[in-house]
């Protein structure tokens, strides 16, 4: 059985103004099938082969996700960050509880902000990286095949196979290479990071314990000292706080030895930014997506969304409109990854 540690604790500001800081991405319904990804990853990994997922997230979010797995009928255990320090602390903390379940426990971390639409492919690619995590020891990746050079992944070179698994070592992961390198890289035929990864829940510890080991002594003194609160088990913040402020890629994926990685068939998509929303979903005969309440004119390649108020365009191409009561975004496709910088102006006015 593999061990599902689902962390849901990022902030997803490329997707503002439905991605909020009080109601993040991952939770909110962007799916064509009315879904939130929170929920489609529980989802793929409540089913045969899994044990109960372990839920990291911050503390804001508890309400939305007990609500979101209650709806599925799902089960978790749901674990409190008072504070955000990253990837790695959330992942140290599923380690630490998985194996605290059982010694030799395998782990699958999910991001929890994903499009899959093969969920089938997605799982059985998910059991054969555990069976190669277990048999040779290693923290496997999913390695994706780039379709360009994204600045927004890690990317990971392929070595030698691992045995007959279909698994191959890791001869470098770089995390988010700037665009020059990145060219070079698909060049060279790197596989992009899926951002899931499955691991021996004691090798990982041994490798944050090696790279990372602030990290690891503060995950484990805040649940040591963890409080159990209705449902949700919330980590001491003082340990807490201890956690260096830094993702897994760049505290042991980076640094790691003992790395592996499966060459992956499922789609992919990290739904970054509205850009990327765009090229996932069905576009109509101009070319648009259009969601909600809206209404076009000799538009073209734009996705225009709004919840409720009446939203229109009139002769423009490749744009992103998007309305919610309270905010509106007009920006070109090709510059909607700024919209992280925009936000960030926003927090700084305010
Ligand atoms: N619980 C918790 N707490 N979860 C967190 C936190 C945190 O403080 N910070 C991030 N996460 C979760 C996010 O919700 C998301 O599911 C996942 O960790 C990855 O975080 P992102 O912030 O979205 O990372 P990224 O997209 O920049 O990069 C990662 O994903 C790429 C693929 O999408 C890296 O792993 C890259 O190497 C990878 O290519
Ligand atoms: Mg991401």
């Amino acid at each position: 059985q593999v061990h599902p540690v689902v962390i849901a604790g990022g902030s997803g500001t490329r997707l503002w103004p439905v991605s909020r800081d009080t109601m993040p991405k991952q939770f909110v319904s962007l799916l064509d099938s009315g879904r939130s990804t929170f929920e489609e990853t529980i989802l793929r990994v409540s089913g045969q082969g899994f044990a109960r997922p372990v839920v990291v997230t911050h503390s804001d979010f508890r309400f939305v996700v007990a609500e979101q797995l209650a709806g599925l009928g799902v089960e978790a255990d749901i674990v409190l960050e008072p504070e955000r320090r990253d990837s790695a602390a959330a992942i140290a903390v599923g380690a630490l509880i998985a194996a605290g379940r059982d010694e030799d426990a395998v782990c699958l971390v999910l991001a929890a902000d994903h499009l899959i639409p093969d969920g089938d492919l997605f799982t059985a690619d998910c059991q054969e990286a555990a069976a190669a995590a277990a048999g040779f020891q290693r923290i496997m990746l999913l390695g994706i095949e780039p379709t360009g050079p994204s600045t927004a992944y890690g990317y990971i070179a392929p070595g030698a196979p691992l045995g007959d698994s279909g698994a191959f070592t890791v001869e470098r992961f770089a995390e988010k290479p700037n665009r020059e390198t990145a060219e070079t890289y698909v060049a060279e035929g790197y596989r992009w990071n899926s951002g899931n990864f499955v691991f021996p829940a004691r090798l990982m510890q041994e490798e944050l314990s090696t790279y990372a080991p602030e990290v690891l002594n503060a995950a484990r003194g805040a649940l040591e000292a963890a409080v159990r609160d209705l449902d949700f088990l919330r980590l001491d913040a003082d340990a807490f706080a201890r956690a260096p402020r830094i993702s897994i890629d760049y505290a042991v994926m980076e640094k790691t030895r003992r790395a592996g990685v499966l060459k992956t068939r499922f789609r992919w998509s990290d739904i970054g930014s509205w850009d990327a929303m765009f090229d996932v979903k069905d576009k109509d005969a101009a070319g648009n997506v259009l969601e909600g309440a809206v209404s076009v004119l000799d538009t073209h390649g734009s996705f225009v969304r709004s919840d409720e108020v009446l939203t229109t365009v009139v002769g423009l191409d490749d744009v992103v409109v998007v309305t919610t009561p309270d905010a509106v975004l007009v920006t070109s496709r090709e510059r909607a990854g700024e919209v992280k910088s925009l936000v960030a102006k926003l927090h700084a006015e305010k």
